[in-house]
């Protein structure tokens, strides 16, 4: 069934490529709002650790239908933010582990997987107002939001900023996998406010987002 913009809360999509900055601005920004705020790339990264700690390799498409068929995906939201629970574990300590990493571009790949994060976060807009931020959020999974930003950084910064994290992330790989995929591939909405924040702080690119959403008729009431 297609839903429409008129079945959400209000949506403010951020997309953009790995290590650009967008999920200290996202959440930041949420905060400011009162919105939750949703990691759709944390789904991605559940259903894929899901997957491994389950032996299912990351080609094996019949498996992984039958893996996501039985597994209960649900979510809760907590301190403002929305975690992802999948057969009643939370993984949060293992969505940024190497085989994470390395795995979850392959996976996001499908277009079974993609229909069901679109489906998790439809539901989540049918019952709170939302900062959401990814890949494909402004372009494919709320294409009739007003609110849409895309947030992008040098890929020096890039590598500089998952360096500082500690975290081994083959960012180039994950970006060829991202913007070629098939389905729903990285792209800049057409109706999107991009905003290079390779020399930019959180709070400005914050700032910059909120004055922009007010342009656009977003009635803000900041907290
Ligand atoms: O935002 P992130 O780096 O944690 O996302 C992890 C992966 O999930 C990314 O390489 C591609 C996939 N992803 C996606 O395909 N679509 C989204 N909306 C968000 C993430």
């Amino acid at each position: 069934m297609h839903s429409s913009q008129r079945d959400f809360h209000r949506v403010v999509a951020i997309d953009g490529p790995a290590a650009s900055g967008k999920s200290s601005v996202a959440r930041a920004l949420a905060r400011r709002l009162g919105f939750v705020y949703v990691n759709s790339g944390a789904i991605y990264r559940a259903i894929t650790w899901h997957l491994l700690k389950n032996g299912i390799h990351t080609e094996e498409i019949d498996r992984i239908s039958e893996a996501l068929e039985s597994a209960a995906i649900t979510s809760r939201i907590g301190d403002g933010e929305s975690h992802i629970v999948i057969d009643y574990v939370d993984p949060a300590d293992h969505l940024r582990d190497d085989r994470v990493n390395q795995s979850v571009a392959h996976v996001s790949r499908f277009p079974l997987v993609r229909e069901i994060v679109a489906q998790k976060l439809h539901e989540h807009a049918r019952s709170e107002d939302l900062v959401v931020e990814g890949r494909d959020i402004g372009s494919v999974v709320f294409p009739d939001t007003p609110y849409k930003f895309y947030v992008d950084a040098s890929p020096e910064v890039r590598l500089q900023r998952r360096a500082a994290q500690g975290e081994r992330d083959e960012i180039a790989l994950r970006d060829h996998a991202d913007f070629s995929r098939l389905v729903s591939p990285l792209v800049i909405a057409e109706d999107a406010h991009v905003i290079d924040t390779s020399h930019l702080t959180v709070e400005k690119v914050v700032h910059e987002i909120l004055t922009r959403l007010q342009e656009t008729g977003l009635r803000i009431q900041t907290i």
